[in-house]
């Protein structure tokens, strides 16, 4: 993401540039993400994209503009963390380690303290341990005003902003007997489907993955950009009161009772024991069912029921006496590392993988694992011959922690990083500032399915009728390998289908031989070149005509397009330097594909107009208004700004109707905008 060959010497030029490239980017994901829901890059990637932003606009504040999505009201990211001073310290806890401990170390030194015997029952209230962070939250009179993180225990940050945006947290309490304070202290947790939907999209992108899941919460709460947190499906656990007013509460189970009846979330699995042996058999319990929680436990708390003994028994330095918390053995395991196999995913991206000695980890047989990327594979030394620790760190996936280095004889061999793809023999790229290795072949098998999948989608060559099922189907019969194999296609193919009709096969080949005249930009989209969406390729078709005229271009003629940078330009010639992908796309100029460069109307009466679309409309889509807008030379623009035209405003049109009437700009409804086009023609 960086500026790395020359462009301009002036570096406020390549500010302004790279700032123009990087809303642009910004906004194209923003739509994948959150109106397409099928985001390109993972959210780290996102997260860095933002950053560079945000820094530029920090250095040449003048490149600040109103659209910037750095600036979105209701999200502004913050420079950094307010501190916050806990009203009541948030105390840790004692440990125990096994279920001895859990005696000795609460039920045996309770008894004592309050003088009870030794064959009396204390209560306890028994808690899943959640492995995420510690936060207190502040409702003032049942409404959400503030949230910290635990910080030093005394002192957190405010994390409000982020706090607001988990979907499991009322924002208002409901219910009765609602106290004018109520602090609450709970737990924050990525769940593992999250977390590892996190780590391989990491992973596909070349970013090194979260060792865990409590580093991806911990990560993900504290964003200075809320927006980034909202994109987290981070989930919280209530579990204590912190200063309360307005209410009072006889027992951890009460507390658990009310806080559940004003809509916070308790964990369900909470449950009050009558003596320690209860508790030590939910200990038991919950490690026998901790693989099949949705989210990563690390062992259970036990703590003595009554407020009024909690008070008596009272706190030492830095934990209460009347808690442990009961953690489970690590899941770690000692085997040989056999060999390391080499996995490519969807992107092509390229991951080492160990293949182990088969060795019982906490009940489950683990014989591969994950190495990660090639740096870390570098950075532990690991070869193959190895004696490994292991280990399942919330994930079902098992990595590899460390190697017993001792324990080599001289025959453990290392691996280089592969030179070419071990699927497709595809040259192997390494994209500057990232851990990934990348297979850039189009005909790649891995990447091949959600390739054909693209290019037959909508807003590229639009294939009708052509979707995910029969995209399966072709391949799984052989009867594709790359997206050129599409126009080699016959009647007779399609009819190999499973409950396929003549008239159906018909109109599948039909609709692939209307695609052959698409537009050039739809084409050059179609291609799947990685940060070309649908705006870029408009922007290359335009600038270049033809498909000829783009692969020859220069990183210097890329980079002069306007909100095109240096990582779009390089991901654009990596692609056209592939000589498997000019293959392809020779044979599909060969079956008689002609993407047409539709010649902008200079000229045209809108020309130099740009045109915002908002609200619903009724009486034409988008995309068909904006393609006859940019028929007579105009453009559409996604957001309002001093330099917009016109704002063409459907039904419950919002902010950017607001926004352009306070900046004066023409707004037109539906009938006026179909007038203006008659006018203008
Ligand atoms: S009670 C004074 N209950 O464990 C008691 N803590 O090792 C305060 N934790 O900082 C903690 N689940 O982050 C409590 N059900 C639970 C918990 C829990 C996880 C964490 C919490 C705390 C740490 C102490």
């Amino acid at each position: 993401m960086q500026l790395s060959f020359p462009d301009s010497n002036d570096p406020a030029q390549k500010a302004e540039k790279r700032s123009a490239e990087l809303r642009s980017l910004i906004g194209h994901h923003n739509q994948r993400y959150y109106q397409l829901d099928a985001p390109e890059i993972s959210d780290a990637e996102y997260d860095a994209l933002f950053r560079e932003l945000l820094e530029l606009e920090e250095q040449y504040p003048g490149l600040v503009t109103p659209e910037s999505p750095t600036r979105r009201i209701g999200g502004a990211p913050l420079e950094k963390f307010r501190a916050v001073k806990h009203r009541l310290p948030m105390l840790s806890l004692d440990n125990a380690a096994n279920e001895d401990e859990i005696r000795s170390k609460l039920d045996v030194r309770v008894k004592k303290l309050l003088g009870v015997g030794g064959d009396e029952t204390v209560g306890y209230m028994c808690e899943p341990k959640m492995d995420g962070l510690a936060v207190e939250l502040v409702y003032e009179n049942g409404t959400l005003t503030g949230a910290s993180t635990r910080g030093d225990g005394y002192t957190g940050e405010d994390v409000t902003a982020n706090i607001r945006t988990l979907r499991c947290l009322p924002l208002t309490l409901n219910g009765t007997g609602i106290p004018a304070l109520l602090e609450v202290r709970g737990e924050v947790y990525l769940p593992l489907d999250a977390f590892r939907k996190i780590n391989r999209d990491k992973e596909e992108n070349g970013e090194p993955p979260f060792a865990n899941p409590r580093n991806a919460a911990a990560g993900s709460l504290r964003q200075l950009d809320p927006r980034i947190t909202a994109r987290r499906p981070l989930a919280i656990f209530c579990y204590a009161p912190g200063q309360v007013e307005g209410a009072s509460f006889a027992s951890q189970s009460d507390f658990l009772a009310a806080a559940a009846g004003w809509g916070l979330p308790v964990n369900p699995l909470v449950r009050a024991a009558a003596g320690i042996e209860e508790a030590v058999a939910y200990y038991r319990e919950m490690q026998a069912r901790r693989d099949s929680l949705p989210y990563e436990i690390d062992g259970t708390v036990v703590k003595v029921d009554s407020y009024l003994l909690q008070r008596e028994l009272g706190e030492k330095s830095r934990s209460p006496v009347w808690a442990v918390a009961c953690k489970f053995p690590p899941r770690q395991a000692e085997t040989v590392l056999e060999d390391i196999l080499l996995s490519v995913g969807r992107t092509g991206v390229i991951t080492p993988v160990a293949q182990l000695r088969p060795v019982d980890l906490s009940g489950v047989t683990v014989a591969r694992a994950t190495l990660h990327n090639w740096d870390e594979l570098a950075a532990k030394d690991i070869r193959i011959g190895d004696t490994v620790i292991v280990e399942r760190a919330g994930d079902v996936i098992p990595a590899v922690v460390r190697v017993r280095e001792e324990l080599r004889n001289g025959s453990e061999k290392s691996m280089a990083p592969p030179q070419k793809c071990p699927q497709c023999g595809s040259e192997v790229v390494r994209i500057a500032d990232e851990v990934a290795l990348r297979c850039m072949g189009l005909s790649c098998p891995p990447q091949i399915r959600e390739s054909i999948k693209h290019f037959a989608s909508r807003t590229a060559m639009d294939i009708e009728g052509l979707g995910d099922r029969f995209v399966e189907q072709l391949l799984a019969l052989g009867l594709v390998h790359n997206v050129a194999d599409l126009y080699a296609l016959t009647k007779d193919d399609f009819m190999a289908f499973e409950r396929m009709g003549d008239k159906l096969a018909s109109n599948l080949l039909a609709a692939i031989e209307a695609s052959k005249s698409r537009e050039l930009y739809r084409f050059i989209f179609a291609l799947g070149i990685r940060h070309v969406g649908e705006r870029t390729a408009k922007a290359l078709a335009q600038a270049f005509g033809s498909l000829d005229n783009l692969k020859k271009a220069t990183l210097e003629e890329l980079t002069s397009i306007r909100d095109i940078g240096t990582t779009v330009a390089q991901s654009i010639r990596t692609f056209f330097d592939n000589e498997e992908n000019l293959a392809i796309i020779g044979r599909m100029l060969a079956s008689g594909v002609t993407p047409t460069a539709t010649a902008k109307k200079v000229g045209g009466k809108l020309t130099g107009k740009s045109f915002v679309f908002t609200g619903t409309l009724t009486r034409f889509s988008r995309e068909h208004a904006g393609k006859l807008v940019e028929d007579q030379g105009g453009s559409v623009v996604g957001s309002v700004s001093k330099k917009t035209g016109y704002l063409v405003a459907g039904t419950e049109a919002g902010s950017k109707l607001e926004k352009a009437r306070q900046l004066g700009i023409t707004v037109l409804d539906e009938e006026e905008f179909l007038n203006l086009l008659e006018t203008s023609r």
